[in-house]
């Protein structure tokens, strides 16, 4: 059987409110916990099937071309070398999650430098390693374009957007600030490098490896290997983070699948760092031009965004830079420029938040050039600048909680004691700061379905092909159901990432938890009616709780009441809920940084984010959340540069050590707020994602403090010492 959501108007039931338990939104730790720190949790490359072999991708070594053949001859007489392989195959290099079908960039060739072409099989790492090194690529080399600004930017119809006059607007404004910003490309970083071990039975192919949306990743995987959906398994029950990194299939699943099939034995194939680094989606660098046009008293009567960024030929995906654009303020006059530059790069994707975490930190740096300029303190200037509705779509929102984010996190930072006038608080040699932006991400609802089976021993099972990329999945589920079912923690188990079971959303754009919660949710209600069935009693009358169940002044174990499996499977999907509103998720960043007067190094001293996503399933995961976004957010801030050799486009600081995510040293005391908040449009849960509301705008915050503190106003990301001096 099976439940379906259908929710025409918002859904205010509150129903998990009144449930027995209190174990939603209760800050419940991992099911998952003790198994990841005791080292027993199976990563992708550590359920190596008896006689695997070890395969290593060799990447093109110029920025366009094309690969006749490698000199397969030459490796294959080495140690231990099993096999030598290139062919289109290799080059239909999978990009974004949720296309299905492997995307065909690079299907004509070489598309940037790094790119994997080839395979070298052996039967340890080492040896294949050795052979990678020394195999010989038979390429012609072409031309390529690696700058975005000599390769020029081609600006789709589909994507412009205007309304008014902002021209005009900007003439007739009391103040007007037009600047421009730019921000580097980035990696995702995810901690678990890239891997995948293929291992095929007759004509059944079973993929361990670590993907966010197994759903998709399936389709992708057989698209590329020409083969039934049917036929391909993958399993990926732990994720070590993905970041937008493991949307889709990438080169490693394809490549091991292949050599399996040939050499009729499982293969491995793991990215090292390196590669990680130059042939998983980069986040595109960003030229950003924002224009406001304020009236005297502060009030916007105009905003202008425009994006330059970059991908290959023929991608689909641009950063969507501009996505909160349209709505996060008021004003009339409008124009949303979204520009795009074919380059051979490294492939751009999703990233970290992508759209929002670049493009509301730059909006939100324009929006403290404003508040410096007219004088006006940059909250208040937030504050009168809230929209009464989506000024764009003329939609009423779901629900809004910038205003209170703003004032919260006002209050708990003590913002009063900033000094508005840069450069004025010098403590010893460092010059101290204080900076504030605001936070938003759209809410996304995706597809979801969800097995549960109350079991006749009264425990439940909980299946679906969800992945848990280190957000809190497991928990979550099993807080749903347990409390909907009355049943301890300890009776659920949830089972995930085995696209066997019923197909869930995947991990992104932070829609994971509440769309996958919510098909969990609708089929425990089911069970729930189903149980109230067999007792002739009313849904609503039955109090479930400690594996007992309550109804009319009777009390019976749940385990008595059913002699066999109850299974049903929860469903939804967009549409579902009303789409005339505007959802999204609000927040506000607080930063206090001290920058060095003598060296111009910046020390995050403290950071407040306050942040409201609907109903919060579990206060400890999305606290983590939050703090990750943060962490990312400061080094966006100061560090993080994926920097492009001018030349042929390569990366050149292509691992953890010359890429500088922020380390335990450079994070300050970081404290997150969670404010109480349901939204009644968004699912029966009444919650949003937060997954990725912690980093945008996380970073503006940051080189708003380092203006407060210095007077130097970085339009440059990251500010590093040189550009603060
Ligand atoms: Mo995300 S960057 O949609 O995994």
């Amino acid at each position: 059987m099976t439940a379906h959501l259908k929710m025409d108007k918002p859904d205010t039931r509150n129903r998990l409110d009144h449930t027995a338990q209190g174990l939603i939104g209760a800050g419940m730790d991992r099911p998952d916990g003790k198994a990841k720190v005791t080292g027993t949790a199976a990563y992708a490359f550590e359920d190596q099937p008896e006689g695997m072999a070890h395969g290593v991708l060799v990447r093109a070594n110029v920025a366009k071309g094309r690969l006749n053949d490698i000199d397969r001859d030459s490796v294959l007489r080495l140690p231990g070398v099993l096999a030598a392989m290139c062919g289109p195959r290799f080059l239909r290099n999978p990009a974004q999650g949720g296309a299905n079908e492997a995307p065909v960039q690079g299907s004509e060739g070489i598309a940037y430098l790094g790119q994997p072409v080839a395979l070298v099989v052996a039967e340890t790492f080492e040896q294949a390693r050795h052979a990678a090194h020394m195999l010989t690529l038979q390429i012609d080399a072409q031309e390529g374009q690696t700058d975005p600004d000599i390769a020029g930017y081609e600006s789709p119809d589909a994507k412009q957007a205007q309304q008014g006059d902002l021209d005009r607007a900007m003439k007739d404004a009391a103040t007007a600030i037009d600047v421009t910003y730019t921000t580097p490309s980035h990696n995702s970083a995810a901690m678990e490098p890239h891997a995948a071990i293929a291992e095929w039975d007759q004509d059944m192919l079973t993929l361990r490896g670590s993907y966010q949306m197994l759903k998709y990743n399936r389709n992708e995987l057989a698209d590329a290997l020409g083969i039934d959906p049917k036929c391909v398994r993958i399993l990926a029950p732990y994720v070590g983070g993905g970041f937008g990194s493991k949307l889709g299939i990438a080169p490693e699943a394809v490549a091991a699948a292949l050599a399996a099939h040939e050499l009729n034995r499982p293969v491995g194939v793991a990215l090292t760092r390196q590669q990680v680094f130059e042939g998983t989606m980069r986040r595109s660098e960003s030229r950003q031009r924002v224009r406001l046009a304020a009236d005297a008293s502060g009030k916007l009567q105009g905003i202008g965004h425009d994006a330059y960024i970059s991908n290959l030929t023929d991608e689909v995906f641009s950063e969507p830079v501009t996505q909160a654009t349209p709505f996060i303020y008021a004003g009339e006059n409008r124009v949303i420029g979204h520009h795009i530059a074919r380059v051979n790069r490294t492939c751009a994707g999703s990233v970290r938040a992508p759209g929002e975490s670049i493009g509301v930190t730059v909006l939100e740096n324009a929006m403290d050039e404003l508040a410096h300029q007219t004088g006006i303190d940059p909250v208040e200037l937030r504050l009168m600048n809230i929209p009464d509705k989506n000024p764009t779509s003329g939609l009423p929102f779901s629900s809004h909680t910038l205003a209170e984010a703003l004032t919260t996190g006002r209050d708990r930072f003590g913002w009063d004691q900033r000094n508005p006038q840069p450069g004025s608080t010098r403590k010893g040699d460092w010059l101290i700061g204080m900076g504030m932006a605001s936070a938003v991400r759209v809410n996304i609802l995706s597809e979801a379905r969800v097995r549960v089976t109350l079991m006749p021993d009264g425990t439940a099972r909980v299946q679906t092909d969800m992945t848990d990329i280190g957000t809190g999945t497991y928990a979550i589920l099993t807080q749903i159901c347990a409390e909907m079912l009355g049943l301890p923690e300890t009776d659920v188990s949830v089972s995930l990432g085995d696209t066997d079971h019923p197909p869930g959303p995947g991990s992104g754009g932070s829609w994971g938890a509440s769309s996958v919660g919510t098909a969990a949710f609708l089929a425990c209600e089911k069970i729930r009616r189903e149980l109230a069935k067999k007792v002739d009693a009313d849904e609503a009358d039955l109090t479930l709780k400690d594996g007992m169940v309550s109804y009319a002044n009777r009390q019976v174990r749940l385990a008595d009441m059913i002699d066999e499996e109850i299974e049903i499977e929860g469903h939804v999907e967009p549409g579902d809920t009303s789409d005339d509103v505007t959802q999204s998720t609000y927040g506000a960043h607080f930063a206090e940084v001290a920058v060095n007067a003598v060296t111009g190094e910046t020390r995050v001293q403290r950071m407040l984010g306050v942040f409201a996503a609907g109903r919060i399933l579990n206060h400890k995961t999305a606290r983590s959340q939050c703090l990750g976004g943060m962490t990312f957010g400061l080094g966006m801030a100061l560090t993080e540069e994926l920097m492009h050799d001018p030349r042929d486009g390569h990366i050149v600081n292509r691992d953890l050590a010359e890429y500088h995510l922020p380390v335990n040293l450079d994070v300050p005391q970081l404290d997150v707020v969670l404010l109480d908040e349901r939204d009644a449009y968004a699912n029966p849960l009444q919650s949003k994602g937060i997954g990725e509301l912690g980093i945008c705008g996380a970073a503006a915050a940051i080189t708003n403090a380092i203006f407060n503190a210095t007077g130097v106003r970085v339009r440059d990301y990251p500010a590093t010492l040189d550009k603060v001096l």
